[in-house]
């Protein structure tokens, strides 16, 4: 069947863990900082316009949206983090359901954690890599909007993400480089998808 190209729905924005839909398909998720284009990279592997919300507004998507493939996979949009100006306390309680979440979603097959190729691998990054080592959370690095730069620069984040993942043991060896506006690394990020479900 199709995965990329029919019947994606959304099915539902999530708030607490009474919320999940039930555990049972393969589950992979997007994760990064506020505006590091979480919502548009879905959108353009699943070929939706409007799938996931995606706006210039940080901090927009304050849920955990579920959108199911077929009967085969539900793809989650977590909360980006990182976003200064939204109150302490809301970004504390996005924060714990978040964690909650990654710990204990059992159908979770994979988490990418998306990096904006102009800010490279930030600390509050690697603050998110920790919870995932600690949480036994398989991720992958994802770096996003790669449309911004020359080869050359994109070479250096490239090392530089190498360099950011040794220390950390539940990180994927492959890092994906991507621009969902030009479609680059979109075939490649597919692949690894398809190889999970
Ligand atoms: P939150 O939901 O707020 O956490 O943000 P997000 O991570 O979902 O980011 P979103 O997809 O909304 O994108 C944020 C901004 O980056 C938007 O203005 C997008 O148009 C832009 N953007 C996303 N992907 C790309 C890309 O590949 N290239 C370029 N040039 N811009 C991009
Ligand atoms: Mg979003």
């Amino acid at each position: 069947r199709k995965l990329f190209a029919s019947e994606v729905n959304f099915v539902k924005g999530v708030v607490n863990m009474k919320g999940l839909p039930p555990a049972d398909r393969p589950e992979i998720a997007f994760a990064g900082r506020s505006n590091v284009g979480k919502s548009s990279l879905i959108n353009a592997l699943f070929n939706r316009k409007q799938l996931a919300r995606a706006s210039g507004q940080p901090g927009r998507t304050q849920e955990i949206n579920f959108f199911s493939i077929l009967e085969d996979l539900f793809v989650v949009d977590l909360p980006g983090y990182g976003y200064a100006v939204a109150p302490k306390a809301v970004v504390d309680k996005w924060t714990a359901f978040t964690q909650t979440y990654l710990r204990g979603r059992t159908n979770l097959q994979r988490v990418f954690l998306l990096i904006d190729s102009r800010r490279g691998v930030t600390d509050v990054d690697k603050g998110i890599m920790k919870t995932l080592d600690r949480a036994a959370m398989n991720y992958q690095i994802v770096l996003t909007k790669a449309d911004k730069l020359k080869k050359s620069e994109l070479d250096d984040v490239m090392e530089g993400a190498v360099q950011a993942i040794k220390k950390h043991p539940a990180a994927h060896p492959r890092i994906m480089m991507t621009s969902s506006e030009k479609g680059m690394g979109l075939p490649e990020l597919k692949a690894e998808i398809v190889a999970l479900i």
